[in-house]
């Protein structure tokens, strides 16, 4: 219904074949450039980057992080957008073989005690790299090494908590005895930004990092707390004598002393949250916990309209869980959008807009339309009685209903979903898309009637849905292809409506809804960008695929569409279906391994960052279109494409 008044952007580019290589592969015209792989040191405490470097905790703290994941470009001012930015990068996770790759492998990594070291280098390859980026006269970019914006926050700097559960019970640890301290952020897949200049980091799979083998609660239990042994093994390095202020007791959360402030029960409470940056400033960080707990993919500012509340939206990637909104207490101000670079409290701006306001949680309803339902203590639960006491809380425990912010969606009914990942907003129309990876615990509609999400029947505290059946919003079972759902806010704020905007499949695939062909197939759908542009805007897709129907054809890749030129047709399963299908074009193709993830156009649009994460033999150099003839050292990395006349990508 929107882009009637003015014709579309027509993609100038002719869809790329698949590739299965080791290495970049972008359309005729353009090229593709690699930009701070990791390891690429920040400042002169950092040695240059070399296949036989020996990391440690203080050449990592000082240097890219690892396995680039969500990013965004702070402008330092208005000429320099296009050319010269802080950029803000999550680096998700860590691949230990790349990271121990001189000394064999890592240590003790399945059983036995972790050595310090390797554990503090670890926790210091996760969390958030800003970094000051510009591009030559030749149109060359690089970092600024030294640069005084130029920082990393790891999985153990210190971090403030704020919104409803900041000081209270849930969180007090030894290390912060009134609760209102975490140490780390970790896993941070997606991001998002503020229309205040601040960077939005998002916790995903952070319980991992942790155990808990005794003492466990239904949050423990519903956001997978392990017990035994945790993901990295950090917890052994306890007791080792250069332990510093329980830097790894920490992510054993097994009670231990007399109370919470004692031990790090509470430690895993610190974590699940919506962390916000300011990376002009580089100040202490805060995770925003009225966004809610549980394992943030992402976090994306919805329609901007002066004089009203400003929303967030939210999804949790996990199979069968669900997608939220927040809505702010504070109507937005312009006045509190400082510009590019200019002094200004960036982090009391977002006080005002993220710690107090409303959590609601999605149901998709048939017939297309859908409801916010809110998640407050007092709000009215399908069987008649209110949240807290569904949930055993105090009638005002705000932040009891935060930190079992799952349990509370399941208990109102919400929709469960197939992995909610990136979510993103058209800026003119305020529609928003989001994509729903793939699910394989979904199955047959009406195979589990006791299981359907939808109220009726409700999954036990700290379950879950550990399987759902197939209904309007995720209607293929066993979905290894995904779909990118859209919405569209309603008159209140608790109403909206919704389609399939396209779903992922082979072009063998029996359940090949949108029609995909050769030149367009993908599978699970992950990062999004909405590129604005003057005469519409293209919507990129990238791609973290394990189908083997389209992996066997082609690595992980790009796609470009313009929603806009697109109209659905009547009865069709999704927008992109039938004729609509050609307008789905492949863009790029990264190289053997990875997952494409990441991605922000320069203010110009003359350059798309995206990023390479966990590849298997790249990058071979400073080209990201070349392979090696051999092995190298595998390094997740940003990748600048630009075109050979300097215009406009995609145009
Ligand atoms: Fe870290 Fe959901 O991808
Ligand atoms: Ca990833
Ligand atoms: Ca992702
Ligand atoms: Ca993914």
């Amino acid at each position: 219904s929107h882009g009637m008044q003015k014709s579309p952007l027509a993609l100038a580019f002719e869809s790329i074949a698949g590739s299965r290589t080791d290495a970049i592969v972008v359309p005729p015209g353009y090229t593709a450039q690699v930009l701070i792989p990791w390891g690429t040191p920040l400042n002169d405490s950092a040695p240059e980057w070399s296949e036989d470097l020996a990391m440690t905790p203080e050449i990592q703290a000082n240097s890219v992080g690892m396995h680039h994941d969500g990013m965004h470009a702070f402008p330092l001012d208005d000429a320099s957008a296009s050319r010269r930015f802080i950029m803000a990068m999550n680096n998700e996770y860590i691949d230990e073989d790349a990271l121990w790759a001189p000394q064999g492998g890592p240590t003790n990594m399945d059983e036995g005690k972790r050595p310090a070291d390797e554990a503090r280098t670890e926790i210091n390859a996760h969390g958030i790299t800003l970094v000051e980026v510009e591009k030559s006269d030749a149109g060359v970019w690089q970092h600024v090494r030294n640069s005084s914006f130029n920082k990393r926050y790891t999985s153990a700097t210190p971090m403030e908590l704020a919104g409803p559960v900041a000081g209270s019970d849930y969180v007090v640890t030894r290390y912060s005895t009134d609760g209102t301290m975490a140490r780390g952020t970790n896993n941070n897949c997606a991001n998002g930004y503020t229309p205040w200049g601040t960077y939005l980091t998002c916790e995903e799979n952070w319980p991992d990092i942790f155990i808990k083998d005794e003492g466990r609660e239904i949050d423990d239990d519903r956001l997978g707390i392990p017990t035994g042994r945790g993901r990295y093994g950090w917890e052994t390095a306890a007791g080792d004598e250069s332990e510093v202020d329980g830097e790894f007791s920490r992510f054993n959360a097994t009670p231990r002393g007399a109370s919470a402030s004692e031990d790090y029960r509470n430690e895993p409470r610190t974590f699940g949250y919506i962390v916000e940056i300011d990376p002009y400033t580089g100040a202490r960080a805060v995770k925003r916990t009225a966004l809610g707990r549980f394992r943030h993919e992402g976090c994306w500012p919805g329609k901007l309209v002066e004089g009203k509340p400003v929303v967030f939206y939210s999804g949790h990637d996990s199979r069968n869980e669900y997608i939220y909104k927040f809505v702010s207490k504070a109507v937005w101000n312009p006045a509190d959008a400082p510009a590019d670079g200019a002094e200004a409290d960036r982090l009391a701006i977002g006080a005002r807009y993220m710690d107090e306001g409303t959590l609601y949680v999605a149901r998709f309803d048939a017939d297309g339309s859908g409801q916010w339902l809110a998640l407050t203590p007092d709000a009215t639960t399908p069987d008649g009685g209110t949240l807290a006491d569904a949930l055993g809380l105090a009638a005002d425990d705000h932040a009891g209903i935060i930190i079992n912010t799952c349990d509370a969606a399941d208990i109102m009914g919400a929709t469960p979903m197939d992995r909610p990942e990136w979510g993103v907003v058209d800026p003119e129309s305020g529609e928003v898309y989001m994509t729903l990876t793939n699910n394989t615990d979904r199955t047959e509609a009406d195979t589990d009637p006791e299981l359907k999400g939808d109220g009726d029947s409700i999954a036990a505290p700290g379950t879950g849905y550990a399987t759902a059946p197939a209904n309007a919003p995720n209607p293929r079972a066993a979905n290894e292809a995904g779909q990118i759902i859209r919405w569209r806010e309603g008159s209140d704020p608790s109403s909206f409506e919704w389609e399939v905007f396209v779903f992922g499949a082979a072009a063998s695939d029996a359940d090949n809804y949108s029609g995909l062909t050769e030149s367009n197939q993908f599978a699970s759908p992950d990062g999004l960008c909405f590129d604005q542009r003057e005469d519409g805007g293209i919507l990129w897709i990238e791609t973290d695929n394990g189908y083997a129907g389209v992996a066997d054809h082609t690595n992980d890749q790009v796609l470009a569409v313009v929603p806009a030129a697109l109209q659905r047709a009547e009865g069709a399963a999704a927008v992109v279906s039938g004729d609509n299908q050609q307008h789905l074009k492949r863009f790029c193709v990264g190289p053997n391994g990875c997952e494409i993830t990441g991605i922000f156009p320069t203010a110009d649009r003359t350059a798309l960052f995206i990023n390479v994460q966990h590849p298997g033999n790249w990058p071979a150099g400073d080209d990201a279109t070349q392979a090696t003839s051999g092995n190298v050292r595998p390094r997740a990395a940003t990748v600048v494409i630009q075109k050979q006349d300097g215009g406009q990508i995609g145009v």
